[in-house]
């Protein structure tokens, strides 16, 4: 919803001149209402008007599962559950991903919250694999299977939510889904690494982060919170660091996407419906 605002922001930086378009990786996805073929294009199409560019650098398919088109809020069952598009074919979309770098309107594609099973079934039907694979990654969820399966496959992982998410517990309350979302920058390990090395537990946690070959993309709306966050490439931490880092594994998925109300049952619906396993959501991987 931010990319009217960017393009503005965007087109003022390289008509300054004082940014070349080649110095700027720009990402965006392809929404869950926009998950199918017949969307494809128009979607890219959209983002690319209000960003002001006339391509990007990559383009993702933002989850695994589609809801039915539409220009403003989800549709809904009378019970406020949101509808689920139950016909989502990844292969049939990601021919259109492909067809969108042929058209130079973007120079690579990937996938957000596909799992394993997901990205095998890309790669197998695919004329460009995907480049990119942006999950949630972070302290309590290391996803050590999926990143291993990725670099094996030369496939590039971006961890989102890698300082925990704490902001998300707004959204579930907004949508009345409430749940408490753990404080991974109040964690006593990594708060004794931040003070032993004079850094904030913020960069101890996006440095481990690199050290796993994976990218990290922190929000902060606060400018010396957003040059912290830069500024991670003048320390490092040790083998133990890494290794006691390892040990706070818990399994908490914080973007579990429960602010989809309805959301879970109709995944379980569409599982049975086409006896896809446990293989559709990476949260049910
Ligand atoms: N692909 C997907 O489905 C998906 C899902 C979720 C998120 N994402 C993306 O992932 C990115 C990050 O995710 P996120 O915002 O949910 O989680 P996050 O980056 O883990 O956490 C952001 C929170 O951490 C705070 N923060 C940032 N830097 C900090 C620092 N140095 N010290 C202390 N607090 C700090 C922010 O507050 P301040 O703003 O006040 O600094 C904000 O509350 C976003 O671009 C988001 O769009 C993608």
């Amino acid at each position: 919803m931010n990319e009217k605002a960017i393009g503005r922001v965007l087109k003022k930086w390289l008509d300054s001149e004082s940014v070349r378009r080649e110095d700027l990786f720009i990402t965006t996805k392809l929404p869950p209402p926009g998950n199918r073929a017949a969307c494809v294009e128009k979607c890219l199409t959209k983002s690319l008007d209000d960003l002001q560019l006339s391509y990007v650098d990559m383009y993702l398919i933002h989850t695994p599962f589609g809801v039915p088109e539409t220009d403003g809020d989800f549709q809904r069952h009378a019970n406020g559950d949101i509808v689920l598009d139950l016909e989502t074919n990844h292969i049939e979309t990601w021919k259109k991903m492909e067809d969108m770098v042929k058209a130079g309107l973007t120079k690579s594609i990937g996938v957000s919250n596909f799992n394993k099973n997901q990205i095998q079934r890309l790669i197998d039907n695919s004329t460009i694999k995907p480049s990119n694979v942006q999950v949630e990654v972070h302290v309590y969820l290391q996803q050590d299977d999926l990143i291993n399966f990725c670099k094996e496959e030369g496939i590039i992982v971006t961890a989102y939510a890698p300082l925990g998410s704490k902001g998300i517990e707004n959204l579930n309350k907004m949508a009345g889904y409430e749940r408490e979302i753990p404080n991974i920058l109040d964690n006593s390990v990594v708060g004794g690494i931040a003070n032993r090395l004079g850094i904030t537990p913020a960069q101890v946690l996006l440095k481990w982060i690199l050290e796993r070959g994976v990218a990290a993309i922190p929000k902060s709306t606060n400018p010396t919170r957003l040059r912290q966050n830069l500024d991670i490439f003048e320390f490092s931490l040790t083998e133990e660091d890494m290794k006691v880092l390892k040990g706070l594994e818990k399994g908490i998925r914080v973007c579990d996407f429960g602010f989809f109300k309805g959301f879970q049952l109709g995944i379980h619906t569409t599982l049975a419906k086409y006896k896809l396993g446990n293989n559709f959501l990476t949260f049910f991987s």
